[in-house]
């Protein structure tokens, strides 16, 4: 009798042995996956560290996404002053038009309204969006609001989970991606906002100082045009092109500061009319010296735009070299836009002529360089 219960009592060990080994098992998978999850998440926050541009934060938090859920696809859709947009998606199968539907914006819709996440993993047999669901071929969804009480507001969203459907854990791990997303989404919208504000601000101090003189309508446009044509010519990079723009559009600031009997006067400049003109680029400096976005090129394209090779441009009298980099850029763009512009007292010059006079004066009056790939650039566009 005692060796039975011996026997059974080992039989019960055996079987909770191999229960606390599967225990330990599973535990040990749940873990190892909770690991890797937190990995992800941890690399997201540290990719999205610095990030200030929308379609990367949207990329970034695509990429982690599909690497954390095993969905057919993954998107994100914005909600803009036009309606919603799409602003990234991810799909290998190349079903994501689905995303620019209705469909898609009611989802969104719900998820801003609830605040939080959902799941539909029967969505064929939604009352409401079961047949465009079937339509498109979205069989379950999990959809996560993207800062749903911030400026930026969208979703992130995933469909046709292919093992079941979603369950609440992945759809954590979504809305923990939508949160990281969401904070560098909505900081980039609010920089863009403010980029957007500060351009047009440059825009309207363009337009106020050609309006100044009726004799200069559309120069710091032309000048524009001209110099960014000349940094895009020689390779300068993104930054680099818009702070020549910005410098071109305000190189004249400094004639808001010329009293009008100067600046329109009809006929030519009395020496002394000439010396009070010749103030301008001081003044622009004075203008703009306090705003730190300007400092160093776009400030040297309006203090030295009217610097000569050989020294004898003003304000300063400086020399080659010594003329900061955007002085000399903007100085060829000015040129041929003074040379070739109507003034009172004179019709504006052919542009042959004109190009003709800057390659005269490369070296002494202009930057070789500069005078080379202009010329060159405005022969390509006859
Ligand atoms: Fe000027
Ligand atoms: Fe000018």
């Amino acid at each position: 009798m005692a060796e039975v219960e011996t026997g059974s009592q080992l039989a019960n060990l055996l079987e909770d042995l191999q229960k606390a080994r599967l225990e330990a098992q599973q535990l040990s998978a749940t873990l190892a996956e909770a690991w890797e999850e937190l990995t992800l998440l941890y690399e997201l926050a540290e990719q999205l560290r610095g990030v200030l541009d929308i379609d990367r934060a949207v990329e970034l938090a695509l990429l982690h996404a599909m690497d954390i859920l095993s969905a057919e696809g993954c998107g994100i859709i914005l909600k803009s002053e036009e309606g919603w947009k799409l602003c990234g998606v991810k799909c290998p199968t190349g079903r994501e038009e689905w995303l620019c539907s209705s469909l898609a914006e009611n989802l969104a819709l719900e998820a801003l309204g609830r605040k939080r996440g959902f799941i539909i993993n029967d969505f064929f047999q939604h009352p409401q969006c079961g047949e465009m669901a079937r339509l498109f071929g979205i069989f379950n969804i999990a959809a996560v609001p993207i800062n749903p009480q911030g400026h930026a507001q969208g979703i992130l969203i995933a469909w046709n989970q292919k093992h079941g459907g979603f369950k609440a854990g992945e759809l954590k791990l979504l809305s923990t991606i939508a949160t990281q997303t969401g904070g560098v989404i909505e900081s980039s919208f609010l920089y863009q906002r403010l980029q957007e504000t500060f351009r047009g601000t440059i825009r309207a101090m363009s337009v106020a100082i050609d309006a100044k003189s009726p004799w200069t309508a559309g120069h710091s446009g032309r000048v524009t045009r001209y110099a960014v044509e000349i940094a895009k010519t020689i390779g300068l990079n993104e930054s680099e092109i818009e702070k020549v723009e910005i410098s071109g559009l305000l190189h004249d600031i400094g004639k808001i500061g010329i009293p009008d009997l100067v600046l329109n006067k009809p006929d030519k400049l009395s020496d002394e009319e000439w010396q009070v003109m010749k103030q301008h680029p001081v003044i622009g400096y004075e203008i703009l010296k306090d705003i730190w976005q300007f400092r160093g090129g776009i400030l040297e394209g309006v203090l030295y735009h009217h610097e000569r090779i050989d020294g004898k441009g003003y304000p300063f009298g400086l020399k080659g070299e010594e003329i900061p980099f955007m002085g000399r850029l903007l100085a060829v763009a000015d040129g041929f836009d003074a040379m070739t512009s109507e003034r009172p007292y004179r019709p504006g010059m052919p542009k042959e002529k004109a190009l003709q006079i800057l390659i005269e004066g490369a070296g002494t009056q202009w930057d070789k360089d500069f005078v080379k790939v202009f010329v060159e650039s405005q022969k390509t566009l006859r």
